[in-house]
């Protein structure tokens, strides 16, 4: 007999986006060209200077465990990006520096949640979110938002959603997977709601810095007085300075949770990569032309891709104010045969849309909305221009 796997883990769903890209993979691993649209990972290489200061980092003997939360000198340029950036005063021990965003989230989830803690997570949400809170014990609360309101959540739904056991609202904006963003008065309304029930949020602010046009970036703690001491903020590097392999992401939090989450992951990871840590120092306090040139080329995909979905008949979308997301109603296009084989969901849709034409996407149904395909833009543009003339043909043409 092998050995049994713990209920919590039995009950896990693997990533569906990691499924996807591994799919995708796998059939490039074959031979085929596949225009791999699945995956939130920029496409370009770490910046040089980034890479530069991993190199001396290693030189230099940095190669040895470090303090369990982040060394000093990330903590102290996380907090001088804050404060120059939104005027938030955070002192260093206020920051966690994990093996990414996404143990970021996981900790804060494990020191926050007791058995029955009930978390608020807008749907469509990020694939990791619901997950992460079942491992914690905790109990998701996931609150439908429609199209026509940019898949934003309002005061008035999330009141709705209110019990005696909420604990944390979770909010991500710029979002994965919709693309949408909260504006200062919409982020000012839902924190009014928070303050007046004593909830924690969770401000999941990893694209805060990809935004568009017009938009501009709120981040949660400057939207309201007293917010800072009920918010956690997450960011990182991954997506910002192209480094999803590093893996090093932080949260900024109230000193109680930072010293909990410090004390965790001591006996948890002990720390995250040293040289990964020096890397990101560098991210964040060298020259950050490198940020504004990957963003007019996200800018130009952006506009690129709006415009080949605008034509395809019968689908739609929210608009996209951040992030690298397309998120495609596809509705108007199951229920039917595609070359033969019936579809009628978002991941029959997705699977033969990989299977047919070798265009990998994610299907809604994975972030909680069924009827909707997400597209990253995070590919390069040769990629993109062939995997919208394949989509499209998809579509028409089946
Ligand atoms: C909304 C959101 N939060 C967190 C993460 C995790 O980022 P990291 O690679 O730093 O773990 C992602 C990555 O896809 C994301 O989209």
């Amino acid at each position: 007999m092998p050995p049994k796997i713990s209920g919590i883990i039995q009950a896990l769903e693997p990533s569906a986006t990691m499924a996807m890209a591994a799919k995708a993979r796998e059939l490039k691993a074959a031979g085929k060209t596949v225009y791999d649209l699945s995956v939130g990972e920029p496409d370009f290489t770490t910046p040089a200077h980034i890479c530069q200061a991993a190199v001396e980092a290693m030189q230099a003997g940095h190669t040895h465990y470090t303090v369990a939360s982040g060394i000093p000198e990330l903590k102290k340029a996380v907090v001088e990006q804050y404060k120059a950036a939104h005027g938030l005063e955070y002192a260093p021990a206020q920051v966690v520096v994990a093996n990414g965003a996404k143990h970021a989230l996981h900790n804060v989830f494990t020191v926050l949640l007791d058995p029955g803690d009930e978390v608020i997570i807008p749907a469509p949400y990020w694939v990791s979110y619901a997950e992460l809170v079942r491992l914690s014990s905790g109990t998701p609360v996931i609150v439908e938002t429609p199209q026509e309101n940019n898949f934003k959540l309002t005061p008035q739904a999330l009141r709705a959603a209110l019990t005696p056991n909420t604990r944390v609202l979770l909010l991500c904006s710029p979002s994965n997977p919709t693309g949408g963003m909260y504006s200062r008065e919409e982020l000012g309304a839902l924190a009014d709601v928070a303050l007046e029930r004593d909830l924690t949020v969770m401000a999941d602010e990893i694209y805060d810095r990809l935004v568009y046009g017009e938009n501009v970036f709120a981040s949660f703690p400057t939207v309201r007085p007293g917010l800072q001491e009920r918010t956690v903020v997450i960011n990182g590097v991954s997506k910002t300075y192209a480094m999803t392999g590093w893996r090093i992401g932080w949260s900024l939090s109230p000193q109680n949770l930072a010293k909990a989450m410090a004390d965790l992951q001591s006996q948890e990871t002990s720390n995250p990569c040293s040289v990964s840590q020096y890397a990101a120092v560098a991210a964040l306090t060298g020259p950050q032309q490198c940020v504004a040139e990957m963003l007019a080329e996200f800018a130009k995909r952006r506009e690129f891709v709006r415009k080949r979905l605008a034509a395809i008949p019968g689908v739609s979308f929210p608009e996209i104010s951040g992030a690298f997301y397309a998120f495609v109603n596809i509705k108007q296009h199951l229920g039917r045969a595609y070359g033969g084989t019936q579809v009628d969901n978002s991941t029959q849709w997705c699977l033969e849309l990989l299977a047919q034409k070798n265009v990998a996407t994610v299907m809604g149904s994975a972030f909680g909305a069924e009827g909707y395909a997400r597209l990253s833009f995070a590919a390069g543009m040769a990629t993109l221009e062939a995997a919208l003339d394949r989509i499209e043909e998809f579509v028409t043409k089946s």
